[in-house]
This record gives structure tokens, sequence and C-alpha cells, in this order.
């Protein structure tokens, strides 16, 4: 019988696709998968330290493996990503949860088999643990791991790793390290056999895509990267996210416009609506720029599904520069938002600011909410009546798929789940709770 694994995947889309990279490596020493973490003979956290929250729930997960280990030995037990990056906290892992066999940095996953056979002759020598972390700036992008693929028909491509721009809340920067940009030839080719193996949604990744190649020497950049990748033939959809308001340009809106394979949909955070705020975050830009990308955007594409990151209770933020967020998310209109409390994390330079107090930015983030959901829920009113193509994407249960329409708005209507990976054409019917439900038609 195959040996199983198991995979627990935290935080973003970086990490769900860094974990179809363990889960191609572990596939490949003759692992297969279970949804069992009792039955697996290895278990992987990829974890996220973005903010508290992540870090506290990924403590506890990790404590209840303890009995698992009890129970089977010879289980082995990885611990990977962001969070075991961060200054010290591989040794705090180690320490506090003694069943662990291996940690990895976030540069390190490709060393996964070679650590796990590793680990086996240590075994037989009675020896600790492995801890592999690369702490230097610009780690080497690692090109020879295959992912095994668990989102079809989407797929997800790195275009680039780390980023450059301390944000001063962030922790990104010093868990990925600095901006490196993969060779262009090498994504070209890797979306042109996605899309020849029938992948209908290549979802291009990277912190800050719109900085794609700053690090090269070969004039590569996110504009010629998707001129390129316009060229590829077929019938699918390409998204990408995330973009920096400082960075998007133009260009690169019109692209987007004029091509059918691109998706009109954005993912454009603005984090903040104050340029107050704008300013100690660090962000580089200001609302007046953020409104004149939203006003190119919608000159090009009215229909463009436009989302966003925001946060409140930065350090220093008043009422007034959080009336500012709300003034902009009410002019702005996004279709959706994800919304955070500003969590401060150690060695940011807004952890070493006075922090606001936690009941003031509960009250902040409610008020938020409440304003995107009304939002959210007129926009879906304007759907109704209309057909939308949506790509059918999953079967949440029998008869039930669910899709995206090109500007990213999720559907709900009834079909079989062979049609998973099909665009079909859906007639929008109701928007219940903000969830858009509607029927395939022939049209
Ligand atoms: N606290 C709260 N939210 C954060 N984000 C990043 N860092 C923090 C933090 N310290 C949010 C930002 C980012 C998204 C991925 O997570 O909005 O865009
Ligand atoms: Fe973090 Fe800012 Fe980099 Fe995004 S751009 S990963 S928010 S530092």
């Amino acid at each position: 019988m195959n040996k199983l694994y198991y995979i627990e995947t935290f935080g973003c889309q970086m990490n769900v696709h860094e974990s179809e990279k363990i889960a191609g490596i572990l596939v490949n020493l003759g692992y297969a998968e279970t949804s069992d973490r009792a039955q697996a003979n290895i278990i992987v956290f990829n974890t996220c330290c973005i903010r508290d929250t992540a870090e506290k729930k990924i403590f506890g997960n990790i404590g209840e493996l303890k009995i698992l280990k009890k129970i089977d030995k010879s289980r082995i037990i990885v611990i990977v990503g962001c969070m075991t990056q961060q200054d010290g906290m591989a040794e705090v892992i180690a320490t506090k949860f003694p069943f662990v066999d291996i940690i990895l940095g976030t540069s390190n996953i490709h060393l996964l088999k070679e650590k796990i056979e590793e680990l086996e002759l240590r075994r037989q020598r009675k020896r600790g643990k492995i801890i592999s972390i690369d702490n230097t700036e610009k780690p080497e992008v690692i090109e020879n791991v295959t992912p095994y693929r668990t989102s079809y028909p989407n797929a997800w491509v790195n275009i680039m790793y780390g980023c450059n721009n301390f944000c001063a809340y962030c922790i990104v920067p010093y868990v990925r390290g600095r901006e490196r940009s993969r060779e262009p030839e090498l994504i070209i080719e890797e979306v042109r056999s996605l899309v020849k193996a029938g992948y209908k949604e290549i979802t291009l990744l990277g912190q800050n895509v719109d900085s794609y190649g700053s690090d090269r020497t070969d004039g590569a950049n996110f504009y010629t990267l998707l001129t390129k990748l316009k060229e590829i033939e077929g019938k699918f959809r390409l998204r990408f996210m995330t973009s920096h308001p400082k960075d998007l340009s133009e260009e690169v809106i019109k692209l987007i416009a004029e091509t059918p394979n691109f998706c009109n949909n954005i993912h454009l955070p603005v984090q903040a609506g104050s340029n107050a705020v704008l300013k100690a975050m660090n962000r580089k830009y200001d609302r007046e720029r953020y409104f004149y990308l939203i006003d190119t955007i919608r000159k090009y594409m009215p229909d463009c599904g436009i989302t966003s990151d925001i946060m409140v209770g930065f350090p220093g933020e008043t009422e007034e520069d959080f009336q500012d967020t709300l003034d902009l998310v009410r002019r702005v209109q996004y279709h959706n938002a994800f919304t955070f409390i500003y969590s401060p994390r150690k060695g940011t330079v807004a952890a070493k600011m006075e922090q606001i107090p936690y009941a003031i930015k509960k009250d902040r983030i409610s008020r938020l909410i409440a304003l995107q959901n009304q939002i959210t829920l007129t926009l879906s009113e304007a759907f109704v009546g209309k057909v939308k193509e949506v790509l059918v994407e999953d079967a949440p249960k029998e008869n039930l798929l669910c899709g995206r329409t090109d500007c990213g708005r999720l559907v709900n209507f009834s079909g079989d789940k062979s049609l998973i990976g099909q665009f079909v054409n859906v007639r929008i019917d109701k928007n219940k709770a903000s969830a858009l439900w509607g029927e395939i038609v022939n049209e």
C-alpha cells in the first residue's frame, strides 16, 4: 500500500500553490494523498504569519499533532512556510513542539525529498530533527519542482517571488526576501503547456505582479510578459494577483481590456483611504492616484470587477482617517473587499508605533464590513436577469455547480459535474445574501 500524505495549507494563494509543489515532491516519492490526518504517514503544515490570528491558529493546530505522533512514532511531521522564516521562530517551534521532525523555510521547500531521506538516516542513529532555513535576501529561484495540481480547471503560475516594498505593517518582505522574477520564457512555456493540457484558467502569482522584471537585465516587465502571453492560442482565462496601485500602468490596463483571454478583473488593494495613513503605511501612492487608476480601469473596462484588501486600525488612524476609507469605498464601489484588522507583526516598522485600542478597531471593521456588504448586495442585484459566460469550476454538492464570470463573480447553478472545466452561459435569476444563483441557458 502507498504511504499517505496530508497537507494543511494556511494563508494565501501563493501558499496554496506551494502546497501543490510539496505534493509534487511527495507524489514523486511514492506517497498518495489522504484527507484524514490520522491515516497520514507524513503530515505537512504550510504556514502563514500575516496576522496574529493566523499564527495563533497554526500553533493550536500543531499542538494537536502531538497525539498523532504518539500513536505512530514513525509518522513524519513537517512545518514549512512563512511562519518558520520569522526571526527565531524555527527554534521556538522546535522547542515548543519537540515531536516536529522537519522545519523548512519558504525558499527551501524543494529540499523536502533530501530532508526526508536525511531524517530516515538520522532516525536510525537516533538523532534529532532537521531545521533548514535560508536567510539570504535573494534565495535562488527553483525551477525543477513539478507541482501536483489540485485545482483544475484553474492553475496557479508563479511569475515572481518576494517583495521589495516594505509596507510598514507587512511581514512578507521579511519572510520571503527580495523580488526575484522568473524567466519570461519559462513562464510562457508553463502557461502554454497548461492550456494545452486543458486548464481553462491561469492565475499568475506574485506579491506585486506589476513590478515583475525589475530585477532582470533583459528588459522584461509585466507588460512585455502579458504581450507574449496574449499570443497563446486557445480559449482560456488569465487572471493575476496582486497588483500594486503605485505600479499598475495604463498600458497594462489597456492590454487587459483589449485581450479577450485576459479577465476583466483586477484585485487592487487600497489598504486605507486616508492620505496620512497611506503615507504612514509606506504605500507610495495617495487616494488621488488610486481614484485615477479606478477611473482608467473603468474607462477601458466599464464592467471590470474590482476587488480590494482594506485594513482598519493602523497605528495613528483617527476617526477622520477612517471616514476617508469609508468615503473611498463608497466612491469606488468594489465588487468585493477583504477586510482586516491591523495586527502588529514583530520586526515591522508599524509594530513599534503607538497602537490603537482593539475595541476601536473592532468597531471600525464592523462599520466597514456593513458598508461593503451593502455595496456588494446592490452590485449583485444588477446581475439579476443577465446572461453571463461562466467557467464551471466546482461541484460542491450533487447536481450543484459553481463557477465565476469573467469579472470574477461566483455563480451557483444546477448541472452535472462532468461540466467542470467547460464554459457555459448562465442566466442569473436571483441574488441570495450576495450569492448569485442561475440556470444554464443555450444562448
Ligand atoms: N495586519 C492586518 N492585515 C495585514 N495584511 C498584511 N499585513 C497585515 C497586518 N499586519 C493584509 C493586507 C494585505 C493582505 C494580504 O493582508 O491587506 O493586502
Ligand atoms: Fe506586504 Fe506591501 Fe509587499 Fe504586499 S506590497 S507583500 S502588503 S510589503
